[in-house]
């Protein structure tokens, strides 16, 4: 991909994401399902939201691309900054130029009017006019980076969902914005097209962009993100390194299932066997067992 300088710092002292005090009820519904949010996520910073169903995830991803309360209505109390800027007063179409979004299904979010996986991702680019040179070279850079160019020429509703999910997402990432929200985009694939697609994630995060990332695969929450947002009940329950939520209690009462590593670390611990650390990957924790200080690749 094409050299972006801005996007290519990963200046850590800046927030690029930041709720405060945030409270939302929708329009009809009982109560808040967002209640007193407060979260800052630095730029680059891959930031992974995860608890049970209805804890307010999705609700979380709308309030920070705006579709709460701009689309949605109901109460909103509070204020969410995109790279400090408070989006009040933005339209969903300037929002959107910030924050890319990807959700669950890809088979919903493709144009439905290209032919092929080459014009789905150079869609975007000729809405905006970008020049048709530049649109070749970002299209090219992004099919290579998503792992997609042997499928160019096919049609995107033919692939696989694994695939389709790729095209997706680089649909998204090639529109270079800041900020990406991706809603449980691999709770329908399975475990190869799931790792394809973190690797395009951490691909993403790699070129300096903000991710926030709803995940119910705790493994890959384990070992991707730097921070982790546990979610229930509209609140934010545990916030902090995929090691610190783990291993918190909220985790366990809000029925997370825990990363396999720090699963078995804990039912050793059980049985006398302490483990250093909590390691997040099952090659790490076989490296604290044998003792090493030696750092495993996961
Ligand atoms: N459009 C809506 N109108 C009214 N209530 C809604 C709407 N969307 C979601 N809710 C309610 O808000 C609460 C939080 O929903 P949300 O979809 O944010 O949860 P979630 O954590 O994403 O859950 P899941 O893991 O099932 O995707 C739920 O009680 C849900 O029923
Ligand atoms: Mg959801």
């Amino acid at each position: 991909m094409r050299p972006r300088g801005h996007h290519r710092s990963k200046d850590c002292a800046v927030d690029s994401v930041t709720l405060t005090d945030v409270t939302y009820t929708y329009p009809g519904s009982e109560g808040p399902v967002l209640r007193d949010i407060n979260l800052s996520i630095r730029a680059g910073e891959f930031c992974s939201i995860i608890g049970p169903n209805g804890a307010g995830k999705t609700t979380l991803c709308a309030a920070i691309r705006g579709f709460v309360p701009k689309f949605y209505k109901g109460d909103f109390e509070g204020t969410v900054r995109i790279k400090g800027e408070d989006i009040a007063d933005a339209s969903i179409g300037e929002i959107a130029r910030d924050v890319g979004f990807v959700f669950q299904n890809p088979f919903t979010q493709m144009s439905g009017i290209t032919a092929s996986v080459y014009d789905e991702l150079a869609f975007g680019l000729r809405n905006l006019g970008v020049p048709p040179a530049q649109i070749r070279e970002r299209v090219e850079g992004m099919l290579e980076l998503a792992g997609i160019t042997a499928f160019r020429d096919r049609d995107p509703f033919q692939l696989s969902g694994g695939q389709q999910q790729r095209v997706a997402l680089a649909a998204m990432l090639i529109m270079e914005q800041d900020v990406i929200v991706i809603d449980e985009p691999t709770s329908q694939l399975d475990p190869q097209s799931t790792d394809d697609v973190f690797a395009l994630i951490e691909a993403a995060q790699k070129q300096g962009r903000t991710i926030v990332l709803v995940e119910h695969k705790m493994g890959h929450v384990a070992r991707y993100s730097d921070r982790v947002v546990l979610m229930g009940e509209g609140r934010i329950q545990a916030i902090g390194t995929p090691a610190d939520v783990f291993t918190d209690p909220a985790a366990a009462s809000h029925g997370i299932t825990l990363p396999e590593s720090i699963e078995l670390a804990q039912r050793l611990a059980g049985h006398g066997v302490t483990v250093p650390g909590s390691p997040l990957t099952v090659p790490a924790l076989i490296g604290a067992l044998s003792g090493g200080s030696h750092h495993v690749a996961d």
